[in-house]
């Protein structure tokens, strides 16, 4: 289905540029519409079909914008809080008009990759139990991995409480660092699981989900938009 969509708009839809970037970008003639100079910023074009070319370089348009957030300590996994400051805080004016939704959740004392999109197909997909999408956590805790302890997670453990837990990676790295791979995500589970080893986390990481990778040069707080690479790899990731 064509749909017809203002270049400023369009620009702004990659998370690349601020509106008011997007407009200086089209008036000084930067940007290329089907190879033609365009600086109109309210002229339309099918997107789907167009090729778009700002300042010599290919941009592909998407209808749905992906952003990667290095979620610091301190603030809530949600779109809105009343006394609390969310991820969604945490972007820019022209982003928080776009809908975007975190795709799960980190507790408000993990820090880490945290993915947040409005192509709501795509959360879904990574989070359905069936996708089995790999999520690698880097944990500091209290008291040292022990051989029984990988072996606990790799056997899939019950906790007293009665949950659960599906076989799970651990991998000791250090004196208390090691890291964690989990394939479903239930609330509280890296540390429910290590502390049922009598492991208290001390800090988590959350370092990948399947093969998005968190951008180290990223302090917490910042974010960006996947590159075209990250999101082609993750949308095709088996499921
Ligand atoms: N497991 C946890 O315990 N906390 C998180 O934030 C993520 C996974």
């Amino acid at each position: 289905m064509s749909e017809l969509l203002r270049l400023d708009k369009a620009l702004c839809d990659t998370g690349k540029w601020s509106r008011k970037e997007a407009k200086t970008l089209i008036k000084t003639g930067k940007v290329c519409v089907n190879g033609r100079v365009i600086k109109k910023p309210e002229e339309k074009f099918d997107f789907s079909t167009a090729s778009l070319v700002v300042q010599g370089v290919p941009v592909v348009w998407q209808r749905f914008t992906y952003i990667m957030l290095h979620k610091p300590a301190g603030v809530l996994t949600a779109t809105e809080d009343r006394r609390q400051k969310t991820v969604l805080d945490l972007l820019s004016p022209e982003l928080q008009k776009q809908e975007l939704r975190p795709v799960g959740r980190l507790d408000k004392d993990t820090e880490g990759l945290l993915l947040l999109t409005n192509d709501g197909a795509l959360g879904h997909r990574l989070l359905a139990p069936k996708s089995h999408v790999d999520k690698v956590y880097y944990a500091e805790t209290d008291g040292t991995i022990q051989e029984s302890d990988i072996a606990a997670f790799e056997a899939g453990m019950t906790l007293e409480d009665g949950l659960i837990c599906q076989s799970a990676g651990l991998q000791r790295i250090g004196e208390g660092k090691c890291l964690v791979t989990l394939r479903e995500g239930k609330f509280h589970q890296v540390k429910r699981m290590l502390a049922a080893r009598g492991k208290p986390v001390l800090y988590l990481k959350r370092l990948s989900m399947g093969t998005l990778k968190l951008d180290e040069t990223l302090a917490p707080g910042e974010y960006r938009p996947l590159t075209d690479q990250e999101l082609a790899a993750l949308t095709a990731d088996p499921v």
